[in-house]
């Protein structure tokens, strides 16, 4: 959000108002907006949860949260400020099928007391099994009928399949047009990745590469070193197709494969990424490798293996890894594989796009005795560590023809100061009621299309140790298409 842009006034519902996500992002993410455009009483923030907490003993929620993120409200004086005394609301909702007409008796009565306009944002910060009670609750209420406007923000996951995304888009539609709806994916908010349509689309060097003739393989690669903590509850029945590829990664193929929209706008650019879902083959089972953590070694501290975790049943088959193949069959892509790996406990956290472009046609050096060449390589770093190397080869000075892998590197921490937030570049467009980043109706539902089969399908899982870069068949699965991961380039 900038400046140019002013923050109409507006009540911003947090249904989940106590819970984590509000605590760890929503109320932090807030503050620092609306303090940063001076906009602090354009917006009335209600929490909505089951605890009994009162106005008071929600801020008091709020300004802890405020002080974990860092910010300075810890003197009494900025924090009795009447910002947060008058514009923090909290409403107890315990059934929300009962509770309904009492919430939105608050709703109307705060925008009267603050002569609010009507805009109104509903932000679903809950389990997804609460999803469609609370829309109804808000549609029964007609809340989502206003003089102002009216938005609704939808956390993920977006359905467990192709039918229960169909249902919670129905149900949704019932209330809303599409025009209204924010379908959180946290990761287009994340500054490097909106950069990829900038590095694509504003760098003829890039885009006019950005094809088939040119580019051999793109691996895209999301690890995390962690465990899945105590999420096992969630984790159980999600597993890491749904939970990371479905979305996530996803998201990044349909990025770096889209055409160049007619114009850099919401929906010009999600008919692109649509379609590029859509040109994706069916995915064949042989080509999908599924992964299982067993006990291992993460910086000499041995952990312990998927099925010791906390809630984990010990005969459980959830995927905590995985690597498919994806083949985009359209004009710009035909024959250029996708990998996409993800995976709990592996060596660090990295999030990583490596485009491997095509070798020279001939040997050309070292006549007798033929210099093998490394193919040229864009590696993108979306996290940690943000940035892009390029790789090329050089000769080695001296008689003898030999080359080396150098590179031209770019890194974010060079030249800006830290990167925000995805949320709070996320939230912003919300209050701004810009849907770019944000996931379309149809764009989810062929995602789920793409994958629902291979979640169907009863493929073996492969156990790797904690530590490592996932099973052996995910290598041999890259090796059949004569390519690698480059799982030991950590570039400094
Ligand atoms: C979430 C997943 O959507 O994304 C988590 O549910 C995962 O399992 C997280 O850890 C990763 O996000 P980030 O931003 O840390 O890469």
């Amino acid at each position: 959000m900038t400046s140019e842009h002013e923050i109409e006034p507006h009540i911003f519902v947090i249904h989940g108002g106590s819970g984590d996500l509000a605590r760890r992002k929503l109320f932090p993410v807030l503050y620092q907006l609306l303090t940063e455009e001076g906009a602090k009483g354009s917006c009335h923030i209600l929490g909505v949860g089951r605890q009994d907490l009162g106005d008071d003993g929600f801020r008091e929620i709020v300004k802890e949260s405020f002080i974990e993120a860092g910010l300075p409200v810890d003197d009494d004086d900025s924090w009795s400020d009447s910002w947060c005394r008058d514009c923090i609301h909290y409403q107890q909702m315990a059934d929300i099928d009962r509770e309904g007409p009492a919430l939105a008796l608050r709703i109307r009565e705060i925008e009267e007391t603050y002569s609010l306009p009507g805009n109104r944002i509903f932000y679903l910060a809950l389990p997804p099994r609460a999803f469609p009670g609370t829309i109804r609750s808000i549609g029964r209420e007609g809340l989502n009928n206003s003089p102002g406007w009216v938005r609704l923000v939808v956390e993920k996951p977006f359905g467990t399949d192709l039918d229960s995304a169909r249902e919670l888009n129905h149900l949704v539609h019932e209330y809303f047009d599409e025009s209204q709806v924010y379908r959180i994916d946290h990761y287009l908010g994340k500054e490097t990745v909106q950069n990829l349509s900038v590095l694509r689309f504003a760098n003829t060097v890039f885009e006019s590469i950005w094809k088939r003739d040119r580019i051999r393989s793109v691996h895209l690669t999301v690890s995390e070193s962690l465990g899945i903590g105590q999420r096992a509850g969630y984790y159980e029945s999600s597993g890491a197709i749904r939970d990371m590829i479905q979305n996530h990664l996803t998201q990044l193929v349909t990025l770096l494969a889209m055409e160049p929209p007619a114009r850099f706008d919401a929906d010009s650019i999600r008919n692109e990424k649509v379609k590029v879902v859509r040109s994706i083959t069916a995915i064949k089972p042989d080509e999908v490798v599924l992964g299982q953590y067993t006990a291992g070694d993460m910086d000499d501290e041995q952990v312990q293996g998927y099925l010791s975790e906390n809630g984990v049943a010990a005969d459980s088959t959830t995927p905590t890894f995985v690597n498919l193949k994806l083949a985009i069959d359209n004009w710009r892509w035909k024959g250029v594989p996708f990998f996409l790996r993800t995976g709990k406990r592996m060596p660090r956290r990295m999030t990583r796009i490596v485009i491997e472009f095509h070798r020279p046609p001939i040997a050309m050096f070292g006549s007798r005795n033929p210099v093998e060449t490394n193919p040229n390589r864009l590696v993108i770093t979306l996290q940690p560590d943000e940035g892009f190397h390029l790789l090329f080869e050089v000769k080695e000075p001296g008689d003898e023809m030999r080359l080396r892998t150098e590179e031209l590197h770019f890194h974010y921490r060079d030249s800006f100061e830290a990167l925000p937030d995805a949320y709070k570049t996320l939230i912003a467009d919300v209050i701004q009621g810009d849907q770019t980043l944000f996931v379309r109706a149809d764009e989810v539902e062929a995602s789920w299309a793409l994958y629902d089969p291979i979640l169907e399908m009863d493929l073996p899982i492969h156990p790797y140790p904690a530590g490592s870069w996932g099973p052996p068949e995910s290598d041999e699965l890259l090796a059949r298409d004569g390519t690698a991961w480059m799982n030991d380039y950590d570039p400094e």
